[in-house]
């Protein structure tokens, strides 16, 4: 076993057969898998992490995907939308804390008051910075015009998760209507990359009924729509959903754990030049999940800076950590951290994706 997997990995491409043995290694092969990724990754992208500060300004949502602890039927969240005052102050701290980058992330809402109060945010983040902080957002399905509008304003990355690339498996975490459709999804997925966004979809890793093709599917997927950014973290179970009624189906959690680090570094393998987020949700598993990530190939990193007030009730998931800090406390932690994993952090710097700019250069 261990020589095949050697072998596997010299290959210049890897085959669906491939990648679903090398996502089933054990600890010791495993390992080989992360050394291979680290190498990978120093080769192409560099031993560097680039801060994306996160803003996760509101939780209202107008969807039900089964898996989400916000989810527009979940009475039990308490709903707020943060300020614009309060959303400019965390710019503010991101930007003089040297961070590079925002995401603005907020539960789906599809409205021209929504569109417009976004549209000015982004101009308002632009002159804050000096136009010196790079903007993703992170804002669901949306009509081309809106997309298009938003990028007009100052956005230039966009995060898309496509949750599963197996459209039954999508419907069965997803209720099966209009507003959850997969179709809509992929299509919503090439408006980003025709209006010209970084474009960034994603998984869950260790969902009810997902199987290992699925998985490697799901990492061809990306390679095949030829993505720039990718942000995929482990599923985590949440009480008040409706996916908890399957519960016992799942893989122990530090299994989905090991699974996300293998999927994270198989994505640098296939996808050498493209930005990986070390999940958030990879430290409500383990304490220090995302600086593993980071060793296995993941080169982003979200420090929250969504005022302490909220976090607590932008819960996706349980167990979710920082939501009891505040964005200062954020700051010195994760510099500590990067530390631990010998990259150096990219303060001040976009970080864009090298695989955006090249694939730009070929149109
Ligand atoms: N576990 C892990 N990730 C989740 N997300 C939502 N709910 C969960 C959960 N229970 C992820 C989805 C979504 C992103 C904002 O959060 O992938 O796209
Ligand atoms: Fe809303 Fe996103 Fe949660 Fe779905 S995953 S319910 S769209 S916040
Ligand atoms: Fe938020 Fe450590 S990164 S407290």
């Amino acid at each position: 076993m261990s020589n095949s997997i050697d072998e596997i990995l010299k290959q210049a491409k890897l085959s669906k057969e491939d990648v679903i043995t090398l996502l089933q290694t054990d600890k010791i092969d495993r390992n080989k898998i992360f050394t291979h990724a680290a190498k990978v990754k120093a080769d192409n992208v560099g031993k560097k992490v680039y801060y994306r500060g996160l803003i996760e300004m509101s939780n209202i949502c107008s969807k039900n995907c089964y898996y989400c602890g916000i989810r527009m039927d979940n009475k039990k969240a308490e709903r707020y939308d943060i300020s614009d005052k309060e959303i400019l102050d965390a710019v503010k701290f991101a930007h003089e804390s040297n961070y590079g980058s925002l995401v603005l992330q907020a539960g789906e809402i599809t409205s021209p008051t929504f569109t417009k109060r976004i549209s000015n945010l982004l101009k308002q983040i632009k002159e804050i910075s000096n136009n010196e902080l790079g903007i993703t957002i992170s804002l669901g399905e949306q009509p081309e015009e809106v997309y298009q509008e938003w990028f007009d304003s100052g956005a230039h990355r966009y995060l898309l998760r496509i949750e599963s690339s197996n459209p039954d498996l999508y419907y069965k975490i997803h209720p099966k209507n209009k507003k959850h459709d997969f179709e809509t999804r992929v299509n919503c997925l090439k408006s980003l990359q025709k209006v010209g966004y970084q474009t960034g979809t994603g998984v869950m890793i260790g969902l009810p009924f997902q199987t290992y093709d699925d998985l490697a599917s799901d990492l061809f997927f990306m390679r095949d729509f030829d993505i720039d950014m990718c942000g995929m973290g482990p599923f985590i179970e949440h009480h008040d959903t409706p996916l908890y009624q399957y519960n016992d189906l799942l893989m122990p959690i530090e299994d989905r754990f090991t699974l996300t680090l293998k999927m994270i570094a198989l994505l640098r393998i296939i996808m050498k030049d493209i930005n990986i987020a070390a999940a958030t949700a990879l430290q409500a598993i383990d304490p220090i999940g995302r600086e593993k990530a980071i060793k296995v190939g993941a080169n982003i990193i979200m420090p929250n800076v969504t005022p302490g007030m909220y976090r607590d009730s932008y819960k996706l998931y349980e167990n979710k950590p920082c939501t009891d800090e505040e964005a200062a406390d954020c700051t010195n932690c994760m510099e500590m951290r990067i530390g631990i994993t010998g990259d150096d952090i990219g303060y001040g710097e976009w970080g864009d994706s090298k695989h955006y700019a090249k694939r730009r250069q070929q149109i």
